[in-house]
C-alpha cells in the first residue's frame, strides 16, 4: 500500500504552498502564540485533511486547476484540525504530538488554551472572508461539533453502559464532521449539484469514521514511536472506544475494572490484556473496513484523473495504518 506522501502526490506542490501560506496567515501578532502554532506546523502531520480538500478540488475541475478559494479552504481545514489537536492534548493530558512535545508541555496550559483559540479564531476569520455563506455554515458547524464531541466524550468517561451508537456519534463529531463538511465545501466552491454534495459529505463522513476507529485500534496496538503520540492512553483516561466496548460484550467482568477507574493494583494491565486478547480488535477492524468501503463507493462518480485515483485509494490507506 502507498504511503500518505505517495498518495497525496497529485497535490504535493499544493501542500508545500499550503504550509508557506499557513505560516504567513498565522501572522506575527502574538509571538508566543505564533511560536506555539508554528511548533506544530513544523512538526509535520500527515496533512490528510487539506490533502483531501485539494484532491477533491482538482478532481472536480475539468482542467484539474485549483482556485485561490479552494486553496484557502484547505488551509482553513488544517487550521481547524491543528487547533482541535492543541486543545485535545490539554484535555487528554498528552505529552507528545507529531513526535514532538505538545504545546501545553512545551509552554504551559494557558498558552495552549490561547493558542488553540487563536487558531480557531483565525480559521473563522479566513472562513468568513471566503464570502460564501454555505461554506461558512458547513465549517462553523464543524467547530460546534468538535466541542460537542469532546464534551460528550467527557460525560461518558468510565461509563461501561454506553452504546456503540453513542461512540459513533461522538466520533462523527470529533473527527468525521471536519472531513465530511470540508469535502462538501470543496464541492460547493465548485458549484456541484445537491446530489454530488451529499455524496462528497458521505465520502468524508465514512472516511472520518474509519479513520477514528483505526486511531482507536492503534491506541491499543501501537507504540509511542510509531504514533508520535502516547499509546495505550484511551482506556486509562476512561475513554471507552470500540475495542473496549466490544471487549465488554465478550467479557462483562471488564466493567468492574472500569467502574472502579482502575484503582486496584494491576487493574489497568488486566483491562488492556482483556481488550487486546479478545475478538474486540478484529471486530473493530471489520467496523473500520465497512466504513472504508462505503466511503470509496460514495465517490465512484468522479471523472477519471490522478486526483480521483488517489481519493479512491484513501480508504484503503486509512486501513493500511493497521499493518
Ligand atoms: C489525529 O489526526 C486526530 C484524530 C482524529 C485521531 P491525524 O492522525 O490526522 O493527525 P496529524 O495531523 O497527522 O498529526
Ligand atoms: C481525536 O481524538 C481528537 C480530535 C479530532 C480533536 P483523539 O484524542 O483520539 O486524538 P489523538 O489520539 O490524541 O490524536
Ligand atoms: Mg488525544
Ligand atoms: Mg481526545
Ligand atoms: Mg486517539
Amino acid at each position: 500500500m502507498a504511503t500518505v506522501t505517495e498518495l497525496l502526490q497529485p497535490v504535493e506542490l499544493d501542500l508545500e504552498t499550503l504550509l508557506t501560506d499557513l505560516r504567513s496567515l498565522i501572522g506575527a501578532g502574538h509571538p508566543i502564540l505564533q511560536a506555539a502554532a508554528e511548533h506544530l506546523f513544523s512538526a509535520g502531520g500527515k496533512r490528510l485533511r487539506p490533502g483531501i480538500v485539494l484532491l477533491i478540488s482538482r478532481a472536480l475541475s475539468p482542467e484539474g486547476e485549483l482556485s485561490a478559494r479552494h486553496r484557502r479552504l484547505a488551509e482553513i481545514t488544517e487550521m481547524i484540525h491543528t487547533a482541535s489537536l492543541v486543545h485535545d492534548d490539554v484535555v487528554d493530558e498528552a505529552a507528545t504530538r507529531r513526535g514532538v512535545a505538545t504545546v501545553h508541555s512545551r509552554f504551559n496550559h494557558r498558552v495552549a488554551v490561547l493558542a488553540g483559540d487563536f487558531l480557531f479564531a483565525q480559521a473563522s476569520w479566513h472562513l468568513a472572508n471566503l464570502d460564501n455563506l454555505d461554506v461558512v455554515k458547513l465549517l462553523s458547524r464543524v467547530i460546534m461539533d468538535l466541542a460537542d464531541g469532546e464534551v460528550k466524550q467527557g460525560l461518558f468517561r468510565y461509563d461501561s453502559d454506553q452504546s456503540l451508537d453513542n461512540y459513533l456519534e461522538k466520533s462523527y463529531c470529533k473527527t468525521a464532521s471536519l472531513i465530511a463538511n470540508s469535502a462538501e465545501a470543496a464541492g460547493v466552491l465548485s458549484d456541484e449539484s445537491e446530489e454530488h454534495l451529499k455524496l462528497l459529505h458521505h465520502f468524508g463522513r465514512q472516511l472520518g469514521l474509519a479513520f477514528q476507529v483505526v486511531d482507536d485500534i492503534l491506541d491499543f496496538t501501537g507504540n509511542d514511536q510509531q504514533l508520535g503520540k502516547p499509546a495505550a492512553s484511551d482506556l486509562v483516561s476512561g475513554y471507552l472506544t470500540a475495542p473496549a466496548l466490544y471487549a465488554l460484550e465478550e467479557n462483562p467482568s471488564l466493567s468492574v475494572l472500569i467502574e472502579r477507574e482502575f484503582s486496584g493494583e494491576g487493574d489497568l494491565e488486566q483491562a488492556l490484556h482483556l481488550v487486546r486478547n479478545s475478538r474486540a480488535i478484529n471486530r473493530t477492524r471489520e467496523l473500520a473496513e465497512n466504513f472504508a468501503s462505503e466511503s470509496r463507493e460514495a465517490i465512484k462518480w468522479l471523472p477519471d484523473s490522478p486526483s480521483r485515483r488517489a481519493l479512491i485509494q484513501l480508504p484503503e490507506f486509512v486501513l493500511s495504518r493497521l499493518y
